[in-house]
């Protein structure tokens, strides 16, 4: 047996920074001492307000934090998709669907799991219906219970709490990282140093021994995390490791984000983020009490600062000379390792695609659980190194392709951004799924089971984009199968028994309609009461 890590230093108190300090802290079990580094005079990227349903059970429950705890303290609202609006049609960015020949131009990719009748999910017969010509319906709203529910701003939950589908959270990125920080220093033992680290030491092997702040003061460790953002201050600027620019599979590297105060009681709270196509990009609508943060996502070789900054400023009625803009310059790709020598990148420092689908803090998540799979001794065994960095190149890539996806397979090609999005290369992993998609096929695992999916993060981890997820984007931007899975022809069983599915589905939807409290409603209960 080697030696154990008994001192590790996080540098860096944004979200990854915090979240890493709580789930180390639980982890460890008190066996390693934590210190976290920060610099109060550099600020944190500050947005990051979208998320996945897995941050509940792998990371709040793991904390022992059940979501009534943690949701007021942070302003949180419901996520239960994000809708894409002009996404098909071309125009200027405009809140309001436009209509083309599929009927609306918008389309949900809800979290909701697909059933399976007979074992081949219902995205399937739906595609041999839509071939027949036997329905008209969107792909989402004819398989998923939730498209008409947020369409009326309902709740995922009743409210007694009793939960009816699988949501994410909207919330306030800095209540977040305040409220991680209460929880690490307080209940995890967690220190904390204020000041900004101006020097770093590395043995002769590359391993970082300590970092040093201007202040003088030497903070040492046996294992170091990098959150310190997009500057990479450990393991791109020390250790020197590359991180790979993948701009040539995603276009947007700039934003411009803001935030509008929004009238609930009169207009409701959209339990969804908002993804609506801009003429170099899109722009995020991201809901929760009292006010919604918006940000146009976009490449600056197709518009400059102030052209974005108007563009964001029409759609919700600001004047860009007195709203309070938040320009953002990103990188997008990988670091090639992301774990060095002692030192493992998580968050911005480590990955980041442009939040399309509002993969920012699942990446933290899942990193700090493949952390813990493979912690290492003091001696690092290369093999839980290499391990580690092979599932965080996987969970990377997978993501990078499916995003790229969303541009390519759009029909848009009015404006140069829209035409050049055509213009990448896809890998041919991403590829192979869209050509599965077109001849029937489903795209990866069908996951229907709870247990399987959503209650297992291994299994969630390697099929994180589901077939329904595949199907949602593809299906919504226009993208037909020129086939139905030639199976479901031989079993005539089968086509009854989904009849009765898609019966359900409506049964439930027109159900839950009329029963479920609107998000307003459950949450203005839920936090008065605290
Ligand atoms: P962050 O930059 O927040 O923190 C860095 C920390 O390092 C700060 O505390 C700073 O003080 C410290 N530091 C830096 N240099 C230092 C030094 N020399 N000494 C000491 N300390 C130092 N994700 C998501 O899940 N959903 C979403 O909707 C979005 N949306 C989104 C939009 C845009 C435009 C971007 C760019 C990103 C997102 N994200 C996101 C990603 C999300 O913002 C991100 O993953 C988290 O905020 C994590 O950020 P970090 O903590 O890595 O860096």
């Amino acid at each position: 047996m080697g030696e154990p890590i008994r001192n590790i230093v996080i540098l860096g108190g944004g979200t990854a920074g915090w979240m890493a300090a709580s789930y180390l802290g639980k982890a460890l079990s008190g066996q390693a001492s934590i210190t976290v580094v920060e610099a109060p005079a550099i600020p944190r990227i500050g947005v990051g307000e979208a998320t996945v349903p897995n941050l509940q059970r792998v990371f709040f429950d793991y904390l022992g934090l059940p979501e009534e705890e943690w949701m007021g303290e942070c302003n949180a609202g419901f996520k239960m998709a994000v809708k894409f609006v002009n996404w098909r049609t071309p125009g200027p960015g405009e809140p309001a669907a436009r209509r083309d020949a599929g009927g609306s131009d918008h389309f949900y990719h809800p979290f909701g799991l697909l059933p399976a009748p007979d074992g081949v999910p219902l995205s399937h017969y739906w595609t041999r219906k839509r071939l027949a010509g036997t329905t008209g319906e969107p792909f989402d709203y004819a398989c998923f219970v939730e498209p008409p529910l947020m369409d009326a701003n309902r709740s995922p939950r009743f409210l007694d709490g009793t939960r009816c589908t699988n949501y994410a959270w909207h919330f306030d990125a800095a209540r977040v990282a305040a409220f991680l920080r209460g929880f690490a220093t307080g209940k995890q033992g967690v220190r904390h140093v204020e000041g900004t680290v101006s020097d770093v030491r590395a043995d002769a092997r590359g391993y970082i021994e300590s970092v040093t702040l201007e202040s003088g003061e030497v903070v040492g460790g046996d294992f170091f995390v990098d959150c310190s953002g997009l500057r990479g201050l450990l393991i791109n600027k020390k250790l020197g490791e590359p991180f790979i620019d993948m701009s040539d599979h995603l276009l947007n590297n700039s934003a411009v984000a803001t935030q509008v105060p929004h009238d609930d009681e009169t207009h409701g709270i959209e339990p969804y983020t908002s993804s609506i196509a801009m003429p170099a990009g899109w722009t995020w609508r991201i809901p929760m009490p009292g006010r919604f943060g918006s940000g146009y996502v976009y490449c600056d070789a197709f518009a400059d600062k102030d052209e974005a900054a108007r563009d964001l400023c029409r759609l919700w009625g600001l004047d860009p000379e007195k709203a309070a803009l938040n320009h953002i310059r990103f990188r997008v790709g990988r670091n090639r390792r992301a774990w060095v020598g002692n030192c493992v990148g998580i968050g911005l420092s480590s990955c980041f695609v442009e939040p399309l689908e509002s993969t920012g803090i699942y990446f933290i998540t899942a990193s700090l659980y493949q952390l813990v799979k493979h912690f290492p001794e003091r001696d690092v065994d290369p093999v839980l190194r290499d391990r580690f960095n092979r599932e965080i190149v996987d969970m990377f890539d997978d993501t990078r392709d499916f995003l790229q996806a969303h541009f390519s397979l759009s029909p848009r090609t009015d404006t140069p951004f829209w035409r050049a999005t055509k213009e990448l290369t896809l890998a041919d992993q991403i590829k192979e799924k869209i050509e599965m998609y077109r001849s029937g096929v489903p795209v990866n695992p069908p996951s229907t089971d709870e247990s399987t999916y959503y209650g297992n993060f291994e299994s969630e981890f390697r099929n994180f984009w589901t077939n329904g997820s595949y199907y949602s984007v593809f299906a919504g931007l226009g993208v037909r199968p020129r086939s139905s899975l030639p199976i479901i022809s031989y079993r005539p069983g089968s086509v009854v028994t989904a009849e009765r599915a898609f019966a359900d589905v409506k049964a439930r939807q027109r159900r839950l309609l009329s029963e479920l409290p609107s998000a307003y409603e459950y949450l203005s209960h839920l936090y008065d009461a605290d």
